[in-house]
């Protein structure tokens, strides 16, 4: 159980809160957050991150969940923000985050929005390739500023994860490969032009990686470009932005370090390898969603049909499925769930949860132990908090499920369930 979870009366509890009372007066299937750890969380890597440096960064990746509540809590606790779109940047806008503290990211940053990121005063961009380094030059002159950039490079290391949630390896599509001398190639584009100024370099290895051995491979081969940079171009690079991608437990087997303990073995070796290399210390950034909100999501489904297939498979259907979470079918991702309103059920067995989706492949959760389900129990997965909420979708035109937060025994709804009319809303007719 992750952090305010409790068993109270054979139910499961968050925030203080029945989660079957949750299901009733929302309705399922409901995303509830817990909003005391995810501040916990945060302060875990404010505290633990900035201990050698307080301009050392910690920057939220939005991708992972992001809703103008959201974006208050990140405020309220201090992080700055990572956003990779226009709708990214427009909710952190509305939500009245500080755009400074934006780090604006993407492989493909359209003219537009590049455009709107400059006039509402996006602090850094994380600039992808010589097309944007050119395109963000040129508009922040045509706007009059001069535009903070870092560079993305491709640092070429391997980290174990799913094929498509790797990002560091040489064949990529993000970021300056380290290969030809192309990263000083770049440095020497920003250092040319006169409307782009260059804050530091970037590298992002993956996601859901649960060694730390990469990360210390990352922050090796950084440092040693760093020290590239100084000695070839005269540049000192002052900001060093590590990424994120640490894993967080999703079911029995999944073994992720503590943030304290990750958190400090990157800044000791970053501290090592620059006294190694005789350079100065770059302030260090971390740019982690995951492992910020993951364990604090629950998504609460209502059984429906229960098809037993004799001597094959029992199937429990439930009234949500790869439109609220698409990491199962996408990913092969795996959770842990139980059942809210029984936990400790009788008669166990092994079943397979579905989803109500038109696609054989939605299934949420294969072969696992849980009791007897019936008809209308409430069953509750785990850690669902980062990319299901951000990657649903409407697919069969189910609408999205609500999310709500709970702390204290209180609870909040921060985005309200779309209904049929948002459905069709945007579609005209002939
Ligand atoms: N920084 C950059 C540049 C990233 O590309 C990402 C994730 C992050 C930070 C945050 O990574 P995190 O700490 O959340 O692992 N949809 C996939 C994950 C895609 C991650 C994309 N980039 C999933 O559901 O597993």
């Amino acid at each position: 159980l992750f952090g305010t979870m409790k068993i109270k009366n054979n139910e499961l509890y968050i925030g203080g809160i029945s989660t079957v009372e949750l299901a009733d007066k929302y309705g399922t299937p409901l995303y509830v957050l817990d909003e005391k750890l995810i501040r916990d969380n945060c302060r875990r890597y404010m505290e633990s991150f900035k201990k050698n440096n307080p301009n050392n960064k910690v920057i939220y990746a939005g991708k992972a969940f992001l809703t103008i509540a959201m974006c208050q809590i990140i405020n309220e606790e201090g992080l700055c923000l990572d956003v990779v779109s226009g709708g990214e940047l427009y909710t952190a806008y509305k939500s009245g985050f500080p755009i400074e503290k934006v780090y604006f990211h993407g492989n493909n940053k359209t003219p537009d929005e590049i455009e709107m990121a400059i006039e509402l005063g996006v602090g850094t961009f994380v600039a992808d390739n010589f097309y944007e380094i050119d395109k963000i030059n040129e508009i922040a002159k045509r706007k009059g500023t001069i535009q903070r950039l870092l560079l993305r490079i491709t640092p070429g290391i391997e980290a174990h994860t799913h094929s498509y949630i790797k990002t560091g390896q040489l064949d990529s599509k993000f970021g300056f490969t380290i290969l030809n001398n192309k990263t000083l190639t770049a440095v020497k584009r920003v250092m040319s032009l006169s409307n782009v100024e260059l804050g530091g370099l970037h590298c992002h290895i993956g996601s859901q990686i649960f060694d730390i051995e990469p990360y210390l491979d990352e922050v090796d081969i950084m440092l040693s470009l760093i020290k590239g940079i100084k000695e070839e171009l005269g540049y000192e690079i002052n900001e060093l932005n590590l990424g994120g991608g640490f894993g967080i437990y999703y079911r029995e087997g999944d073994d992720p370090n503590s943030i304290e303990d990750f958190c400090s073995s990157i800044l000791k070796r970053a501290q090592e390898t620059s006294k190694e290399l005789n350079i100065p210390l770059p302030s260090l950034s971390i740019e982690p969603g995951r492992s910020i909100v993951g364990n604090a999501g629950t998504t609460l489904y209502t059984v429906g049909s229960i098809k037993q297939i004799p001597g094959i498979k029992k199937y429990v259907a439930v009234d949500g499925g790869m439109t609220d979470n698409i990491r199962p079918s996408l990913y092969n991702a795996e959770y842990e769930c139980i059942v809210a309103n029984r936990i400790e059920g009788e008669r166990r067995e092994v079943v397979t949860i579905s989803g109500k989706c038109c696609e054989s492949g939605d299934i949420l959760i294969k072969d696992i132990e849980l009791p007897e389900s019936n008809s209308g129990d409430i069953l509750a997965v785990l850690s669902t908090g980062a990319y299901c909420y951000s990657m649903s979708s409407n697919y069969n035109k189910i609408p999205r499920a609500a999310v709500v937060l709970v702390k204290d025994g209180k609870s909040k709804v921060i985005c309200r369930r779309e209904t049929y009319e948002d459905l069709i809303n945007r579609e005209i007719a002939l």
